[in-house]
């Protein structure tokens, strides 16, 4: 250690008497000689703890408080401009083996990593306080569940960390003397000087890494602030590092959410659906079916991610991790999301979004007429002809899953619930129709396999191009992509029930750029002709791609959508496919070296389909 480090040393308090884990004890130790905090916090997850952390937060200037009447026990962040969403380049799964991280990971060799970034966390929390957060992923003492323990010197993340999970005192308690945790080691990168004045949003603005060691089982972030770079039980540890474990103990962790789908006769089915980011995932989870289904009911379990287990009696039960939303506020509205807006009406932590006049929040989509002035995301006075955002694209709200009015009653359920239906969705203009059914388990793993989406907020430069998004899993699994497929085609292999799968597009779009589905509550219509096929009722035709609906097979009660709309939205074309096939041996020829047969096999049949099929495949040819 050098003098200066020395000059540094501090004695910390010691932890809260409850804490009896020795080795957690310790580790904390450990990471405090280097990070050098200033002081120590464990937290307990209380709601005293939650209002004190939010009034430091207001009085450093991180926080605004939102109007009470409007906006009760909420908050409005502002980010540094320059750490607004996940950094896809920066995030790296450091596996011992280069070739485990597969070639759609960022990876470099654990003891260079590990090098870099003692460097980078050395001193890294001077002058701020080092946070314990203890948390949950599911329901506590699930035994599908998984213990993390974040340290952060933000209390930014705090606060948001105890919406998103379970988090606290109680944790400690599942985790005893000796639980086994994951640990999660985070720091803005920003440390104070004696005397140097904080900003409101410290990160470093010259280096970000969000980094992930398997095979260790731990995750260290260093540099931002904002969602999934800092949230660590999201994306890092409920996806990345639990689809390694997964992936090793024979289960998923899958960026899907869970919805379950109630009939009139009282009948619910569950399923779970995997949308690229920036999808309308929530909407989906949360989706209103329209006036004419009456009796029919959607409730929502989870928005983002599922963990799969097979279960004894060969179905497969899937939790959601979370226990909030971290949703996107751009285009969420009452006629869009009525139960998302319902569940940020209070208690909820808004980034980057504006401010109004009334000290409430405002952003693009939330309501038709936007209000004449207001305080844009970068703190700037706006109006509506200024030509900026009020809202940055990927500004969100931070919301208590329990406050939506559509929760479904089993969402703690610590067994989890029996999964009937996989939906694999992008969003393309063309080419893939609305829905299709794939033939079996393998055609389902090769169609989720291939799915493609245009964009992302946290994937710079790709806007307009399809993106290959695998299982959405594209930034998320923490392996091999091609070992993930082969993982995906053996857990079919061992189930014997296992769930059906599908595709669907709710963005395909006419010659002149308009959608030709209207989405949102009318994909209820789908999503009724996708429960039924999966308890084997509906009926659906051979397609060159999967069964599909006939137009009759759809309920159309309340919506007029003739049958030529239809055929428009279910039309399969051969020269578009061959394209796309050509595509996707792209991306298989990326994964070549463990790419599951099965899937080159199945690409053949997917062609020999295309040329036994007419030119232009439209269901009225059957
Ligand atoms: C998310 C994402 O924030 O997928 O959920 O990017
Ligand atoms: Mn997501």
């Amino acid at each position: 250690m050098t003098a200066q480090t020395l000059e540094y040393e501090k004695v910390y308090d010691d932890p809260p008497e409850y804490v009896r884990h020795e080795k957690l004890v310790k580790w904390v130790g450990e990471m405090a000689a280097h990070l050098q905090p200033d002081s120590i916090y464990w937290c307990d997850g209380s709601e005293a703890e939650y209002d004190k952390m939010c009034d430091l937060l207001v009085d450093v200037g991180t926080f605004i408080r939102l109007n009470p009447e409007k906006r009760p026990n909420s908050y409005l962040a502002r980010s540094d401009q320059g750490d607004v969403a996940r950094v896809e380049d920066r995030t790296f799964v450091c596996s011992v083996n280069k070739a485990d991280a597969g070639p759609t990971n960022n990876w470099m060799e654990p003891g260079a990593m590990h090098n870099i970034l003692d460097g980078l966390f050395e001193g890294s929390m001077r002058g701020r306080t080092m946070y314990v957060i203890p948390f949950s992923m599911g329901p506590l003492g699930s035994p599908i569940a998984y213990v993390g323990v974040q340290l952060s010197d933000s209390p930014y993340v705090v606060t948001n960390m105890r919406i998103m999970t379970r988090m606290g005192k109680k944790v400690l308690d599942v985790l005893g003397e000796d639980g086994a945790f994951i640990p999660c080691v985070h720091s803005v990168g920003a440390p104070l000087e004696p005397g140097q004045a904080d900003v409101t949003w410290p990160c470093n603005r010259e280096q970000k890494y969000i980094v992930h060691f398997p095979e260790e089982r731990a995750i260290w972030s260093y540099g931002s602030g904002y969602g999934g770079n800092a949230l660590l039980g999201k994306k890092c540890l409920a996806l990345r590092i639990a689809s390694t474990i997964a992936r090793d103990e024979g289960w998923l962790a899958e960026h899907m959410l869970i919805m379950g789908v109630e009939s009139p006769e009282g009948e619910k089915t569950y399923v779970a659906a995997a949308f690229p980011s920036a999808c309308g995932k929530t909407n989906f989870a949360m989706l209103i079916p329209p006036e004419s289904f009456d009796g029919w009911k959607v409730t929502t379990i989870g928005d983002d991610i599922a963990w799969i287990k097979p279960g004894a009696d060969g179905q497969v039960y899937a939790i959601n991790p979370e226990s909030g939303y971290f949703g996107v506020a751009p285009g969420t509205s009452y006629k869009s999301n009525p139960n998302a807006m319902e569940s940020c009406k209070a208690n909820t932590i808004f980034t980057n979004v504006g401010l109004t006049d009334d000290g409430d929040v405002w952003w693009e989509g939330m309501t038709d007429e936007a209000p004449a002035h207001l305080i844009d995301w970068t703190g700037q006075d706006w109006t509506p002809d200024c030509g900026r955002k009020a809202a940055h694209p990927n500004a969100r709200f931070t919301a208590p899953a329990y406050q939506n009015p559509v929760i479904d009653s089993e969402w703690e359920n610590p067994q989890g619930v029996a999964i009937k239906a996989f939906i694999f969705g992008g969003r393309r203009n063309s080419v893939v129709p609305l829905v299709y059914q794939a033939f079996n388990w393998s055609f389902g793993v090769y169609l989720a396999a291939t799915m493609g989406s245009e964009m992302t907020a946290a994937a710079a430069g790709t806007i307009g191009q399809v993106r290959r998004d695998p299982f959405a899993m594209l930034p998320f699994c923490g392996y091999h992509m091609a070992s993930y497929f082969n993982h995906w085609l053996q857990f079919g292999r061992e189930i014997s029930n296992p769930p059906r799968i599908f595709g669907v597009n709710w963005f395909r779009k006419d010659e002149n750029g308009k959608f030709v589905w209207p989405g949102f509550g009318e994909n209820m219509r789908v999503l009724k002709w996708i429960v039924e096929r999966a308890h084997g009722h509906a009926v659906a035709v051979e397609s060159p791609l999967g069964w599909m609906p006939r137009y009759e097979d759809i309920d159309w009660t309340g919506l007029e959508f003739s049958r030529e709309q239809f055929n428009n939205v279910m039309s399969v074309d051969r020269e578009q496919w061959l394209q796309e096939v050509l595509s996707h041996e792209e991306l298989f020829i990326k994964l070549y070296d463990r790419l599951p047969k099965e899937l080159v096999g199945i690409r053949e049949l997917l062609l020999s389909g295309l040329w036994r099929s007419p030119q232009h495949w439209e269901i009225s040819h059957e």
